[in-house]
């Protein structure tokens, strides 16, 4: 339990992977549908004339997962007219009705995990462990922004009166919002976004990754199941610079909730600024170039357990994710050495079984990014070790072997590497504050890791480095609602952190009451 604001709330539990009933429960429903999914707009009053777009699995592209229809520009236009006429009958909802429904479609969520993680393996190529905890964290996310909806929205703020004026101050929602959120979450970003924004009182378009659209579709009937009426929540799946630029670039919109690449919410930030309309909130959650940074006093064998963790868990397809592991020379032949050891073990292929590590990378696109990438560092850099692919089992599927490189500099890596790629550089003890500047110099902020038992040590990085989330003597990804709030800094993002006490407020609107009593 977790002791928020003087209000217990419990994170949501997962599978116990040694309880066999469990387990063959979990297996039963995962295999459970048969067919292919279908999704689209869902929009009441409106149809899209948009085209149908086929779905395919990461692991084998020959096999159909389902189909989507996109909206198309009328339709963006009606959800945004539905969405300006709910809005104010939501806002004035009691918060506490409005956090019931969004507990109750956590509960709903636990209920039918099965289909969901099944979507999140099919369509996303998310391993069981991975899906599982997506499951997990969408549910705290509903639970956590419904505790503190009740808890800022639920009654006004009493400030002080010294006149004798009463004066009061009340959170409101700021209207239209529009979530746009990336495929590596398909279920707990879009759903962390959409139940923040619903939670202070806006009424919320959902733009999905137009990658993972079957699941976005299937949250957000699960929303409307839970009680949130169908114009409060409407769904737009499509392409971004299409229905995503449309949408933010409406004066209609009080806000955009942004995660997916830093260079996207630039595009974003320009098109609400040259809006001739009231000035948009935007929280944009963006990319990282992430680094360890561990030194001689930290144990190797745990430095490469936690740096496999950190690097190659969801093929790398994490924003906190390590791209890049600072070792002190002292110890950096034997780290190097295990780390290929332990590299060497990691099991590529079908994300639906429990012994693969490593699943597939998201499309062809991401691959060909990573084929290019290597092929340079093939050339620029020491190849330290490249994991084994099956091609018996992954040749028809988006599948790229984990690698790691000796690399001189940061400045070698020119943007983030979205994918299980590792890039080690060597430093000397006395090189701490060139490491630590190296790092900061990226520009980006989202997480770092430190391994060392040296206090000074971690209290220098912990004090100088301009990271969002600093993990130390741990992998540095899997930021728990609540628990770890989680969001960078600088070219990572506006702030303020998923799952932490300061978001809801970004999606509200301050309004003072003053009365001469
Ligand atoms: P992306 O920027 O390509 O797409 C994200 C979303 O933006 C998608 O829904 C897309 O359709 C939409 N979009 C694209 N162009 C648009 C436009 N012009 N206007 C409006 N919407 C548009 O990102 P991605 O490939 O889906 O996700 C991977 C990226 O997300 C990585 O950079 C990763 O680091 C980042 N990410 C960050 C966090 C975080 O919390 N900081 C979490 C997950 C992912
Ligand atoms: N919140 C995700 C993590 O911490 C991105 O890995």
């Amino acid at each position: 339990p977790v002791n928020l604001f003087g209000e217990l709330r419990k994170n949501s539990m997962g599978v116990n992977f040694s309880n066999d009933n469990e387990l063959k429960a979990l297996a039963e429903a995962v295999n459970a549908k048969s067919g292919t999914w279908s999704a689209g707009p869902l929009v009441p009053g409106g149809e899209s004339k948009g085209p149908t777009v086929q779905v395919t699995n990461p692991v084998d592209r020959r096999q159909a997962v389902g189909s989507y229809v996109s909206a198309d520009a009328p339709l963006v236009d009606k959800a945004l007219a539905n969405a300006v006429a709910a809005q104010p009958a939501w806002d004035r909802l009691p918060a506490a009705s409005r956090a019931a429904i969004l507990e109750h479609a956590a509960e709903l969520l636990e209920a039918r995990r099965g289909e969901f993680i099944a979507l999140c393996v099919r369509e996303a190529g998310k391993s069981l462990p991975d899906s599982i905890a997506e499951i997990r964290e969408a549910a705290d996310f509903l639970r956590y922004y419904a505790t503190m909806a009740r808890r800022l929205f639920g009654h006004p703020e009493q400030l002080p009166g010294p006149t004798g004026e009463n004066n009061q101050l009340f959170l409101n929602g700021r209207g239209v919002f529009v979530c746009i959120s990336p495929w590596n979450f398909p279920l707990a970003i879009f759903l962390g976004q959409v139940s923040a924004a619903l939670a202070a009182g806006n009424s919320v378009i959902a733009k999905p990754a137009e990658q993972t659209t079957l699941i976005g579709h299937a949250a957000v009937k699960l929303l409307h199941e839970a009680g949130v009426p169908a114009e409060v929540l409407q769904y737009l799946p499509g392409d971004g610079a299409v229905v995503g630029a449309a949408l933010t670039k409406d004066p209609r919109v009080a806000g955009v909730a942004f995660t997916g690449s830093t260079e996207t919410a630039w595009a974003i930030n320009r098109t609400l600024a040259a809006r001739n309309a009231p000035i948009a909130a935007l929280v944009a959650e963006t990319g990282g170039q992430n680094a360890m940074i561990a030194d001689s006093s930290a144990l190797p064998e745990q430095i490469v357990k936690d740096v496999i963790a950190s690097a190659f868990q969801s093929a790398g397809q994490r924003c906190s994710a390590a791209r890049v592991l600072f070792v002190q020379e002292d110890i950096a032949d034997k780290v190097i050495s295990m780390l290929a050891g332990a590299m060497a073990e990691l099991k590529v292929g079908d994300p639906g079984q429990l012994s693969t590590d490593v699943g597939p990378v998201i499309d062809d696109d991401a691959l060909k990014i990573l084929v290019d990438h290597a092929a340079r560092m093939d050339k620029e850099a020491k190849k330290i070790a490249e994991a084994k692919l099956d091609p018996a089992n992954t040749a028809h599927g988006t599948f790229f072997a984990p690698r790691a490189y000796e690399i001189s500099s940061l400045d070698v890596l020119k943007r983030e590497i979205f994918g299980p790629v590792l890039h080690v550089i060597r430093w000397k003890g006395s090189e701490l504050e060139q490491v630590v500047d190296q790092i900061n110099r990226t520009g980006y902020g989202l997480t770092l890791g430190v391994h060392s038992r040296i206090d000074d040590t971690v209290e220098y990085i912990r004090s100088h480095a301009r990271v969002g989330n600093c993990y130390v003597n741990r992998n540095q990804i899997g930021a728990v609602v609540g628990v770890q709030p989680f969001g960078g800094e600088s070219l990572s993002g506006t702030g303020p952190k998923a799952g932490g006490p300061h978001y809801l407020v970004k999606f509200a609107t301050e309004r003072t009451l003053t009365i001469n009593t």
